[in-house]
């Protein structure tokens, strides 16, 4: 049985292939074909924080694949009163079939995956947002944007910063994170990553001008600089990131036919302007979709380790 917490436990060709799976099984659903891969399986799923797209795309995802998700935010289940994690896990993981957590700190997730009899998968942590990155890879699969990837990822060292990271780490292509300093991203993370990425041949540099990331770049991509659970930093962070918004200027200084891609949600005249976003939201929406297509293939491939 395999959990799915970070891409840092898989290797290239599990996360090539389930987003392969995920390519398919977006496939079929086109030609209204459903195979009920997952019929009779739940997904219990565990929000600590909001969701938009995490939400609609994990339980519409289940419900295509024929089983049923059930929606548990931690204001109606006893996790938020104080249950302990790793009884909640033994209970729910004794009568679900996988479980899916956005929550605070990375150590809960593992914590629960640690005590849970079923597949757990990483919807958001403060450290890391793997499921984001099927999508956007399966996304510049898609565009034919994925080979020799020169990637910039400008703004706040956060978990999206860390989960390109780790995808370049393993896929082996090139990284520049631009962020302002003291927003630089986790030491640790970027130890493992650069280690990782001497196998693969990944490029992972960091540095603090967004310009010098840009130049040249193929894919650029941005996030929030105020993540959930930073609110009370706003206004600091709004001051800190001055300079740091991917504009027309900037983005000029990428490769002709550049890609901008953006989980969201978007926060447009701070870490992107409205010209940018909207002259790329083609992309950025279909990224956001391929999250319903790429986490499906994750669910079947994980319900598939099962049973081997
Ligand atoms: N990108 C993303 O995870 O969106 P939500 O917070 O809406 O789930
Ligand atoms: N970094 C953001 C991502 C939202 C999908 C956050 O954690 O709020």
């Amino acid at each position: 049985m395999r959990h799915f917490l970070t891409l840092r436990d898989f290797t290239k060709e599990e996360i090539l292939e389930i987003i392969d799976l995920g390519l398919q099984i977006k496939q079929n659903l086109k030609s209204g074909i459903y195979n009920g891969e997952l019929k009779n399986k739940t997904l219990a799923m565990i929000f600590e924080k909001s969701s938009t797209r995490t939400r609609v795309s994990f339980e519409t995802g289940m419900f295509q694949l024929g089983g049923h998700a059930l929606f548990l935010s931690n204001r109606d289940i006893h996790l938020g009163r104080g249950e302990p994690v790793k009884d909640t896990a033994r209970v729910i993981s004794s009568m679900c079939d996988m479980v899916m957590i956005r929550t605070f700190e990375h150590s809960m997730i593992e914590e629960f995956a640690s005590y849970s009899k079923v597949p757990v998968i990483n919807g958001l942590t403060d450290s890391y947002h793997p499921v984001q990155l099927l999508a956007d890879y399966m996304t510049l699969v898609e565009h034919g944007a994925h080979k020799n990837i020169v990637a910039a990822y400008v703004g706040d060292g956060n978990n999206m910063t860390h989960s390109w990271m780790m995808l370049a780490a393993k896929l082996g292509f090139e990284l520049r994170v631009a962020t302002p300093k003291g927003y630089e991203v986790d030491a640790k993370i970027l130890q493992d990553a650069l280690e990782i990425a001497k196998a693969s041949g990944a490029v992972i540099k960091t540095m603090n001008d967004p310009k010098e990331a840009i130049s040249g770049a193929t894919v650029v991509t941005t996030d929030t600089w105020v993540s959930m659970g930073q609110e009370d930093e706003k206004e600091q962070r709004i001051q800190a990131f001055k300079g740091f918004m991917v504009d027309d200027e900037v983005m000029s200084l990428a490769q002709e036919g550049a890609k901008f891609l953006h989980c969201l949600p978007a926060y447009r005249g701070y870490e992107v302007s409205e010209e940018v976003f909207e002259k790329h939201s083609k992309i950025v929406f279909d990224e956001a979709e391929n999250r319903l297509h790429a986490q499906k293939g994750l669910m079947v491939w994980l319900d598939k380790q099962r049973d081997m």
